[in-house]
């Protein structure tokens, strides 16, 4: 199937604010994660069946320094502290992806910043469920 767009301005965002003050974004904004450990946006997404899924982020760094963050899949990590290295300029979007397992059906993937920085920028999330399963929008 088609990977499915989840913009990080319509997820459930803990510790972080919307803004759109650096072109390039797609959707009405990012997601700006607050400058602190556990700073998080949890995306509600849905698979046609269980099975292996490619997760990719959207996102912009215009520090010098990598911003890491737990991966969670409904409750469990599933990538510890995943990379989001320096992308150059706030303006300057990338996509990180990491590959993980859905349950058929609805699921929560969580964010989690692990640095004082707290996150990248996040633009948004892409999932494509490799299951052949024409994927639905939560
Ligand atoms: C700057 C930038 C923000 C970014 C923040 C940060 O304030 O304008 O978009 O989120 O730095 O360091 O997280």
């Amino acid at each position: 199937a088609a990977p499915v767009q989840y913009q990080a301005e319509s997820a459930t965002i803990s510790n972080g604010l919307v803004e759109s003050n650096h072109a390039g974004f797609t959707g009405s904004g990012f997601v700006n994660y607050d400058n602190e450990v556990g700073s998080s946006v949890e995306f509600t997404v849905n698979a046609g069946t269980a099975g292996p899924a490619a997760l990719t982020f959207r996102f912009a760094n215009g520090t010098t320094t990598n911003r890491p963050m737990n991966i969670s899949v409904n409750g469990t990590v599933v990538a510890s502290n995943l990379s989001f290295p320096a992308t150059g300029a706030w303006t300057t979007w990338t996509t990180k992806s990491t590959t993980v397992t859905l349950a058929a059906g609805t699921n929560t993937i969580k964010t989690v910043a692990t640095t004082a920085n707290g996150g990248p920028n996040l633009d948004r999330i892409d999932v494509d469920a490799q299951s052949g399963t024409p994927d639905t929008v939560a």
